[in-house]
């Protein structure tokens, strides 16, 4: 009698799937009559109608929720988490195997240390093999950040293929420095040097489309190590706003050296990297000239040194490149000053400005 006192209105509102439990026990406590007339709950009579609506309830709400297991998750999303994880595991397997596979081949390799004659077959293929390793590291602005401050007689060695000559500014301009003093901007003369002349011409003939406008410019195939200062010749007329030559036509002190020195990515390729660089102060005007470097090699991190000591005589073989050479070594070794360093992608992109020594730059100035 008393369980149909209880009135569907309240019932309707504490019937939550989470609170039936409690709805029973409360319908036990007040139903002493339903318990003293019903011995066992098996042998109930007709049900009541709120044990009716309960079961309703219960059946609603277990249509309404997705399937879960037993730790809350939906079965979908495990079989989708057990997939994922297989697939990860049997890739990193796939490339772990690889990996020691290449290294195992690399160390059985006798690679000279010199590799430079890699360039020449490879020329053709060159930029289409870097293009989207550069472009992933954005190396195009990094290019174009150093290449621009290039100015007066400017020498790049390791040319290759010719990557920086959109980025130079070519031919002299006034303009105002950093402190607001008047200063000379822009490329006067521009020669390219490479060791494989198959390289060069590439790089000579992408010059041709880009800049035809600009005739002192100079290609050779010529080493690094031993290049003299050989600039281009002008025009008649053309040095009308120079002070290069003297009133009786002898060269000027400064035509015995380059203003600024480019290399990119070239350490990596030379036997003897630090007496190149050496080799290369010495034709750099000793007070207000510059090498420019944008190099490639050891990481801030022993794990990728590894992984870079491990493959290095494979790429070296295959590429013409050690890419695992410290270049910070590379230039105390050299001698020259560091005016600025710079280190991106885990360490191993190296940017330099450096200059002569100062005291060799005072002795080159007695002479
Ligand atoms: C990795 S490529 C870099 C080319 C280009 N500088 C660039 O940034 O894309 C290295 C280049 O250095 C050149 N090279 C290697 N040893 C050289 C040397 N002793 N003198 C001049 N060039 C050299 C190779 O022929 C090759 O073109």
């Amino acid at each position: 009698m008393l369980a149909t006192r209880v009135r569907p209105a309240k019932i309707g509102r504490q019937c939550h799937p989470t609170c039936t439990r409690g709805i029973q026990s409360k319908t036990r406590r007040t139903s002493p009559t339903i318990n003293r007339t019903s011995p066992s709950p098996r042998q109930a009579a007709p049900k009541s109608e709120l044990q009716k609506f309960q079961e309703r309830m219960r059946a609603e709400s277990a249509a309404a929720s997705p399937r879960k297991s037993s730790h809350g998750i939906p079965p979908r999303a495990l079989t989708f988490l057990g997939i994922t994880a297989l697939v990860i595991s049997t890739y990193t397997s796939y490339l772990y195997a690889s990996y020691k596979r290449e290294v195992s081949k690399a160390q059985s390799l006798d690679v000279p240390t010199d590799v430079s004659d890699r360039y020449n077959s490879t020329a053709r293929t060159f930029d289409a093999e870097v293009e989207l390793s550069e472009r992933v590291m954005r190396m195009g602005s990094k290019r174009a950040d150093l290449v621009r401050m290039a100015r007066g007689d400017v020498l790049e060695v390791s040319c290759g293929t010719g990557r920086n000559l959109e980025y130079y500014e070519l031919g002299e301009r006034r303009g105002v420095g950093p402190e607001g003093k008047s200063t000379v901007r822009g490329c006067r003369s521009l020669t390219m040097i490479d060791l494989s002349p198959q390289m060069v011409s590439i790089a000579e003939d992408k010059f041709r489309r880009l800049r035809p406008e600009f005739t002192r410019v100079l290609f050779r195939a010529q080493d690094a190590a031993t290049v003299t200062v050989d600039k281009p010749t002008f025009p008649s007329g053309a040095e009308s706003t120079s002070t290069r030559q003297s009133a009786l036509g002898s060269p000027t002190r400064q035509d015995g050296y380059y203003d600024t020195i480019v290399q990119t990515m070239g350490l990596c390729s030379m036997p003897d990297p630090a007496a190149t660089l050496r080799h290369l102060g010495s034709i750099t005007e000793p007070e207000r000239g510059r090498i420019l470097l944008l190099e490639h090699g050891r990481s801030h991190y022993d794990w990728l040194n590894r992984i870079l000591d491990n493959l290095a005589p494979s790429h070296a073989d295959r590429h013409g490149c050690w890419w695992n050479r410290d270049i910070g070594a590379i230039v105390k070794e050299s001698g020259l000053e560091v005016v600025e360093e710079k280190r991106w992608h885990f360490g191993t992109t190296w940017k330099y400005v450096l200059r002569p020594r100062q005291h060799s730059a005072r002795e080159a100035k007695k002479e």
